[in-house]
């Protein structure tokens, strides 16, 4: 075992978990602004961070790079690294293949983005995947697909943390990258807000008489303008029930008709 420094040297030779014995690379410091206001943390160098010295420089990359600009965000003000500084390697057949990060590692290495946090202070967080949500929350909280798009103050970083996808998760399912792109406008409004606003509750209306079916037509008409979604029983193009219609004409109100109550009982045929 050798005996080189282990955590705290960014960029120089680090023994702190396995990690270090297979990859060419070891604590890859991250990259951007002293002051930046937004952090970005991917997972761990693939085969071109580890060639090039430089985190996402690869494919997905390039598509963290476009999304970021469709986004209204440049990745020269953002601060960006991974959660895990050296390559993870398996050795498949002879070739070395990237590998997901195991929980040592993963751990071993957090000190390197909590000291990076302590020292920009971001004042958004986005995790790119579920390595670097669960090294930035400190814990496994399960598939990325359950917590994206959902905003938590982190105490730790005094800073919003924005969950989202992997940028290779968006290579492999391309129809999911407005997923990644959704959720970087989503911190860049927290940027532009200074912070997450709250939510105000939507109001329901439920039509309950015809009366109140007719009031709610004449708001329509003079709106001039209305949305509308039906929930169905089924996908069946010929035989799927609508029971629910919901109109809108202004944000947080709602009118809902429900068509059938418990037990399938008409609710018109009620009032
Ligand atoms: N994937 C990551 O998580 N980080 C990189 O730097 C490149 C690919």
């Amino acid at each position: 075992m050798p005996t080189w420094t282990v955590y705290g040297s960014p960029g120089k030779r680090c023994n702190a978990c396995g990690c270090w014995e297979q990859s060419e690379v070891h604590a890859l410091p991250g990259e951007g602004p002293e002051d930046a206001d937004l952090a970005l943390f991917g997972e761990a160098l693939g085969a071109n961070e580890e060639a090039q010295g430089v985190p996402f420089v690869g494919r997905a990359g390039e598509m963290l790079d476009g999304c970021l600009v469709e986004a209204g965000l440049l990745r020269s003000s953002c601060f960006i690294a991974n959660v895990v500084r050296c390559r993870p390697v398996a050795i498949v057949d002879g070739v070395r293949r990237n590998r997901k990060p195991t929980m040592r590692e993963i751990n071993a290495c957090r000190g390197y983005s909590t000291d990076d946090l302590a020292r920009i202070r971001p004042r958004v967080v986005v995790a790119l995947g579920d390595v670097a949500y669960t090294s930035l929350i400190g814990k496994d909280l399960g598939g990325i697909l359950e917590h994206r798009g959902k905003v938590r103050w982190s105490d730790e970083f005094q800073a919003w943390v924005v969950p989202t996808i992997h940028p290779a998760f968006a290579l492999r399912r391309y129809a999911e990258r407005t997923w990644l792109v959704e959720d970087l406008k989503l911190a860049k409004r927290i940027l532009d807000d200074g912070g997450v606003r709250p939510v105000e509750p939507t109001q329901v209306e439920i039509i309950g008489s015809v009366e109140h079916a007719r009031a709610m037509r004449e708001a329509i008409q003079i709106a001039g303008h209305v949305h509308f979604d039906t929930e169905t029983v089924s996908n069946h193009p010929r035989y799927s029930l609508p029971f629910i219609y919901s109109f809108a004409i202004r944000e947080r109100h709602a009118y809902v008709v429900a068509r059938y109550l418990h037990l399938w009982t008409m609710h018109w045929s009620k009032t």
